[in-house]
């Protein structure tokens, strides 16, 4: 009787974990297979993305992806001259269209309206909610500055949130679009001495996901993308120095590597951790219970804490 229910409990759980981990796999294999021609992403989406933290990072990878698939690019970020030049090499290696808006997401509130009209004009086929921020490096939450805590959540969950409230309803007048969302492997597990960082990723996936379903009816698609370690100036604390290689700093992974497997997965996948190798990260922690995945993660970062209190 025992045995049998273990049995049925056992499959069940395989069943559903393969489902889970390989079910994206399978798709984007498919699709690479697939012999007839697909539309391409303005045919398919609309010819304008927009992409916020398009100037660095993650988010600078996704706007020369874009262009170099033809399609025009508005980039949201703080810095007007590194939006600039940003801008200028996408035109000139592309030879689409590149225009930027300045914004600075952590005023919160009082910047939407502006960036609202300044982004009306243009037919949105693609919204890249990329920007978000970190603390500097593993902190107790006591010590963060409280201005860094209001950072944290008007940019990482107020850009996002806010933007797909004003793309949204020109999206479904065109009964078209993408939204991707960019969350983290965070999201997966609490992650103490980056909690709030770690919530807020929680936040963009849940709120991601739910989108993806209110969306669906409409024609419009919402992708969920949670990275683990790339390199950007995010990261750049965990890069290797002179003479000196953590197992982290060996897991980092390059921005151009990243960007060529999570542009494939774009109109593919609702779901992705945007590279092979975090997708396998993530499978084997979702094979352990949460206590132990928190477990994990604390004694992670409990010596990143300790290694950095020590260096500062
Ligand atoms: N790097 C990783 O390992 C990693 C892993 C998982 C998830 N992610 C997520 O991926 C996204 C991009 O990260 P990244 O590593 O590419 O970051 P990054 O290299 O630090 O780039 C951040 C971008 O956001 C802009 N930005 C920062 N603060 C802003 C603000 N207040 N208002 C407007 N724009 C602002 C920056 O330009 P300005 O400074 O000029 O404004 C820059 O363009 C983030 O959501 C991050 O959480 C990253």
């Amino acid at each position: 009787m025992f045995a049998t229910l273990f049995t049925v409990i056992g499959a069940l759980s395989v069943a559903s974990w393969l489902y889970e981990n390989l079910r994206n796999s399978v798709v984007l294999l498919i699709h690479r297979f697939k012999v007839s021609r697909e539309d391409s992403l303005v045919q398919k989406y609309g010819p304008w993305a927009v992409i916020t933290g398009g100037s660095d990072g993650i988010g600078k990878a996704y706007a020369h992806y874009l262009a170099q698939k033809g399609m025009k690019v508005l980039l949201v970020a703080r810095n007007a001259a590194k939006l600039s030049n940003v801008a200028q090499e996408i035109t000139e290696k592309y030879g689409v269209e590149c225009r930027f808006a300045v914004a600075d997401f952590s005023k919160g509130e009082q910047i939407f309206p502006q960036l609202e009209q300044e982004l009306a004009p243009f037919d949105i086929g693609i919204l890249v909610n990329n920007v978000g921020v970190i603390s500097e490096k593993p902190i107790l939450l006591e010590r963060m500055e409280k201005s860094l805590l209001w950072n944290l959540i008007n940019v990482n969950v107020g850009a996002a949130t806010l933007l797909c409230n004003i793309v949204i309803p020109q999206m479904k007048r065109n009964k078209r679009g993408l939204i991707v969302n960019i969350s983290s492997m965070a999201a997966f597990s609490p992650t103490p001495y980056l909690n709030v960082y770690a919530a807020t990723k929680a936040y963009i996936t849940s709120f991601s996901h739910a989108l993806h379903e209110e969306l669906k009816p409409y024609g419009i698609e919402c992708q969920t993308v949670s990275p683990g370690f790339v390199h950007t100036s995010m990261t750049e604390y965990l890069a290797p120095t002179e003479g000196s290689q953590t197992p982290l700093s060996r897991r980092l992974l390059k921005v151009n590597d990243f960007i060529r497997y999570a542009g494939y997965t774009l109109g593919k996948v609702s779901t992705t951790c945007g590279h092979w190798s975090h997708g396998i990260q993530v499978a084997i922690l979702k094979m352990l219970p949460e206590t132990l995945r928190l477990r994990i993660f604390t004694r992670l970062y409990t010596e990143l804490l300790s290694e950095f209190s020590n260096s500062s």
